[in-house]
């Protein structure tokens, strides 16, 4: 029993690791409005930074822990991307 919980414990902590970012953001980034207001933007990772400071701001919830992680999730899918 007891190592069956450790089991399952560690598969969660090992999902929560690899999509950290993207939880984050799935998460947080929905607490006051919904994921299509990320859509269309197209912002470097200091941009983004900028942003989410302001939303940290409003209130959202977040460490700098966190603010690493959901930058590099947002750089990576709503970033310049293509550009370079
Ligand atoms: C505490 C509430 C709250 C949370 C949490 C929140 N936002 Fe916002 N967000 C707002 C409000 C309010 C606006 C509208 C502000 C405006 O239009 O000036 C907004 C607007 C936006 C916009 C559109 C900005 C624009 O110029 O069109 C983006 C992009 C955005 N939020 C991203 C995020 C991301 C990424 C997160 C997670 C890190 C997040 N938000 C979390 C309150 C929040």
């Amino acid at each position: 029993m007891l190592l069956r919980v450790a089991v399952l414990v560690g598969l969660a902590a090992a999902a929560h690791a690899k999509d950290r970012g993207r939880e984050l953001v799935e998460d947080v980034c929905t607490y006051c409005h919904n994921l299509d207001r990320l859509q269309g933007q197209a912002l470097s990772r200091e941009e983004w930074r900028g942003l989410t400071k302001g939303m940290i701001s409003e209130g959202a919830p977040v460490t700098d822990d966190e603010l690493s992680l959901i930058l590099d999730y947002l750089a990576k899918n709503y970033g310049k991307g293509r550009s370079h």
